[in-house]
C-alpha cells in the first residue's frame, strides 16, 4: 500500500503517452548505471537536436495554464532536450525547465534521489512555496538504494517503477487494434538460450542470479553477451535482432522486488523470444504480462528441470508457439536502449502528471517505509 495521499489514485498509462518508436538509434544496449555518459554522445540520437543539449542557457516561456516543472539535477549528468517529451511522448502540457532560477514559480520540482549524494544540502535550501510540489525520482530497486536521510517526510509525489508510485514508469503492453498487428511470424531461431549481462560476469559471480546461470549452464547451451563479460557491447540495431534468433531469453533481475520487472523482459516479449524470468513471483508478472507468455525459474525445483523443459520445447514446436497466442490481443512496444531514455521518459511523465495534478495537495509520509518495507 501508498504511505501517498492523493485525492486521486490516479495512475498515469504509458499507452496514451508514448509515442512513435525510434528505430534507428544508435547507441549501446548496455552502460555502467554508475558512469556518466559522455556528453557528445548524445548527438548521435536523432531526436536529440544537435548543439542544443543543454537547456539551460534560455528561458522557457510559461503560458499560464502549462505548470512549469523544475529538474533540479539532471540524472547521472545526462542531460537531454525537453523537447523530446513532445516530440517522442507526445506531451506537452507542461513546461521543463533546468534553471534554477525559476525555483519560486515551479509548480513541481522534480529529485533524482541518487544526485542528492547522501547530502540533504544538495536539495532547494529557499522555502517551498505554498503550491509547489516536490517529486522523489528514483527507477532502482530497494537492494541498489542509499536510504539518504532526512527525505522521509520531504516529498508530495513519487516517481518509479512501483504500481503504486504516484507517477508510475514502466514498458507497459497495449492492445492491438489492427489485423495486421497480429499477424505475427516467429522469428528465425538459431540460437536456444540467451542472455545478455552488462555488469556481472556469469562464471565469477556469486548472486542469485549468476549462481543458477552456473548450474543453468550444466545442462544447456547458453549464449552470453553483454559487455562484462565479453568486453565489447551491444549495439542498439544488434539489440533485438539478437533477441529474435534465440528461442529463449534469460531476464534475470538483478535483485528481487515486488514490481521491479525491466526491460529485461520487454525485449524478448517485442523480438519474438520467450523470456525465462527471475525475479518476484509468478503473480506478479502476470499483473503485466500475460501467464502464458514467459516461463518462470520458480516454476522448476531446480536448474536441471528448467533446462529439461526448455529442451522438450525445443522439439515440440506446437508447445513452443502456444507462448505466442497473446500477440493476438497484446502488443509490446519497443524500449529505446540508452540511458537517457530512462531518465527522459520519468521526467515527461512528472511534468504531464503535474498538468493534472493541479491544485491537489499531496504528502508522502515516510518514504523508506513505502519503498523499503
Ligand atoms: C508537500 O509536502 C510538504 C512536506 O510534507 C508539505 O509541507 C506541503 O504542504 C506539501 N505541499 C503540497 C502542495 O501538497
Amino acid at each position: 500500500m501508498s504511505s501517498t495521499t492523493s485525492n486521486r489514485t490516479h495512475h498515469l498509462t504509458l499507452i496514451a503517452a508514448l509515442g512513435v518508436l525510434c528505430s534507428v538509434v544508435l547507441f549501446f544496449v548496455y552502460f555502467q548505471p554508475s558512469s556518466t555518459v559522455c556528453p557528445s554522445r548524445l548527438d548521435d540520437l536523432p531526436f536529440l537536436a544537435k548543439g542544443n543539449v543543454s537547456s539551460s542557457t534560455k528561458k522557457p516561456e510559461k503560458p499560464v495554464d502549462k505548470p512549469l516543472v523544475l529538474l533540479w539535477f539532471w540524472p547521472l549528468g545526462v542531460r537531454w532536450n525537453f523537447k523530446i517529451c513532445k516530440t517522442h511522448f507526445n506531451i506537452d502540457s507542461c513546461v521543463l525547465t533546468d534553471d534554477r532560477s525559476l525555483y519560486d514559480k515551479a509548480d513541481g520540482v522534480v529529485i533524482f534521489h541518487k544526485a542528492i549524494r547522501r547530502n540533504i544540502k544538495n536539495l532547494p535550501q529557499s522555502p517551498r512555496p505554498h503550491f509547489q510540489k516536490w517529486i522523489w525520482f528514483h527507477v532502482e530497486s530497494p537492494t541498489n538504494t542509499a536510504r539518504i536521510p532526512g527525505l522521509e517526510n520531504l516529498f508530495n509525489l513519487t516517481l518509479s517503477y512501483r504500481r503504486d508510485a504516484d507517477i508510475t514508469v514502466r514498458n507497459e503492453l497495449t492492445t492491438v487494434k489492427t489485423e495486421k498487428d497480429s499477424d505475427f511470424v516467429l522469428p528465425k531461431k538459431d540460437k536456444l538460450v540467451c542472455w545478455i549481462v552488462s555488469n556481472n560476469n556469469p562464471s565469477t559471480g556469486t548472486g542469485t542470479r549468476a549462481r543458477y546461470y552456473q548450474e543453468l549452464v550444466k545442462h544447456i547451451k547458453i549464449h552470453v553477451y553483454g559487455s562484462a563479460f565479453t568486453g565489447s557491447r551491444l549495439k542498439y540495431e544488434e539489440y533485438y535482432s539478437n533477441l529474435a534468433s534465440c528461442k529463449f531469453y534469460l531476464a534475470f533481475e538483478n535483485s528481487i522486488h515486488r514490481d521491479y520487472i525491466t526491460e529485461k523482459v520487454n525485449g524478448p516479449l517485442v523480438a519474438g523470444t520467450i523470456p525465462v524470468v527471475m525475479g518476484p513471483p509468478r503473480q506478479n508478472y502476470e499483473q503485466f504480462i500475460p501467464a502464458g507468455s514467459f516461463i518462470h525459474v520458480n516454476d522448476f525445483t531446480n536448474a536441471k528441470a528448467l533446462a529439461d523443459f526448455l529442451l522438450q520445447l525445443d522439439k515440440n514446436d506446437e508447445m513452443y508457439v502456444s507462448y505466442f497466442t497473446w500477440r493476438r490481443y497484446l502488443k509490446a512496444k519497443p524500449h529505446l536502449l540508452t540511458m537517457q531514455e530512462e531518465f527522459i521518459q520519468p521526467v515527461c511523465l512528472a511534468c504531464e502528471y503535474m498538468a493534472r495534478d493541479k491544485g491537489y495537495y499531496n504528502v508522502v509520509h515516510n518514504l523508506y517505509e513505502w519503498y523499503f518495507g
